[in-house]
């Protein structure tokens, strides 16, 4: 399975053992403390993983919505009704719908084609597998690109990369979109920091990308977010690498909440500032930034903290402890919105588009790539 490295596999689809077959996760929400598998035996039990963020990041959520799919078709569940649960389970990141849909298509053209059941669910499966492949091979062609990008805007130097949330293995069937640019830099030697974020309120940056820093042996360091400031102004950041949740056809970036700031500050310090994201993050059913959904989170993940004999880091409820006063509101947006004039360049798999514009994000988002 990918994540070779890892003992436990982000993601795996498990029938070798008796009776019906499962999806197995790498539990983030355990993360850096432990890992822990959590088998989802049905379509409920991912929806509410994926809720839970148990699962999550863009292109895994798309490989996770589409295994569920398969899931439900193998359960003998009503696929249709089940592909609309996980559809919607989130709603920022397009790459779950895309990923869902596209083995919808598969298993009714099955259908459509005179299969039984049986061969129905095999076929969705089988388009969950290849659309697995097809997220770990565009990682490795994004690490490529990005790495080549980076060569191009800063020669000759070791870099200091600033990055946000977590894009790593943790999110992808490969070695990730953002990070994975990271790793390159890293394989060949030219890393001289990567500044981790540690991306309030769910840590995504401390926990998950520092733990995947950690695997890597790269020299790494995590801030509060709120520090990233005084690092642009000491001059101790060469680029900022973030990967994405949507990108609409203006070439808006919906990302982790905290992307926006980031691209103002570099813009300011005249810092790169890059998007890595598979294409099948680029929406071309969403025009503008304005039209993206930003999901929104419950006040709690901000006004409380799991204690530390929740190590999980996110899990509230018993043993949390408040931040906030009781009763206190939040604004707890899961994700924010950069515009397409403050990104230098968005690396796909098929290609780096920069300057981003209407016009040259128009080129990735072809009919066959819109939902
Ligand atoms: O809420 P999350 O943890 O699912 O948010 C994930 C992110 O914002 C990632 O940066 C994004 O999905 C890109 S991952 C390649």
């Amino acid at each position: 399975m990918p994540m070779e490295d890892h003992a436990t596999a982000v993601l795996r689809w498990d029938e070798s053992a008796e009776g019906a077959p499962k999806l197995v996760l790498l539990d983030q929400t355990r993360l850096p403390a432990e890992e822990v598998e959590l088998v989802c035996k049905d379509v409920s039990d991912l929806v509410a993983a994926i809720r839970a963020l148990s699962v999550r990041g863009a292109p895994l959520l798309g490989v996770t919505g589409g295994y569920g799919v398969a899931l439900a078709a193998a359960l003998g569940e009503d696929v249709a009704e089940a592909a609309d649960r996980l559809a919607s389970s989130r709603p920022t990141a397009v790459n779950l719908a895309s990923g869902v849909r596209r083995v919808e298509r598969a298993y009714r053209a099955a259908v459509g084609g005179g299969a039984g059941d049986e061969q129905a669910a095999a076929a969705a499966l089988a388009e969950a597998k290849a659309l697995h492949g097809e997220d770990a091979a565009a990682s490795t062609r994004m690490a490529h690109l990005g790495r080549e990008l980076l060569g191009e805007l800063l020669p000759g130097r070791r870099l200091r990369l600033l990055t946000h949330c977590n894009t790593g293995r943790l999110v992808s069937g490969g070695r990730g979109t953002a990070f994975a640019v990271v790793s390159a830099v890293h394989d060949a030697g030219d890393l001289e920091r990567l500044w981790v974020d540690e991306t309030r309120p769910l840590l995504q940056g401390s926990r998950l990308t520092a733990y995947e820093a950690e695997r890597e042996g790269m020299p790494y360091s995590v801030l509060a977010d709120s520090a990233a400031g005084s690092l642009f102004a000491a001059g101790q950041v060469d680029a900022v690498l973030i990967g994405a949740d949507r990108i609409a056809v203006d070439g808006s970036v919906a990302n982790k909440v905290g992307s926006y700031p980031l691209a103002v500050l570099a813009r300011h310090h005249g810092v790169p500032f890059l998007v890595v994201a598979p294409v099948t993050t680029v929406d071309g059913a969403t025009e503008n930034g304005r039209d993206i959904v930003v999901e929104q989170r419950p006040a709690g993940e901000v006004t409380q903290i799991s204690s530390p004999s929740q190590p999980a880091g996110i899990a509230v409820g018993g043993g949390s402890v408040r931040l906030a006063p009781n009763g206190a509101e939040a604004y707890n947006p899961a994700f924010d919105v950069t515009p397409p004039h403050l990104v230098t360049a968005i690396v796909t798999e098929a290609g780096v588009v920069s300057p981003v514009t209407r016009e040259t994000v128009a080129g990735l988002c072809s009919p066959s790539r819109t939902r």
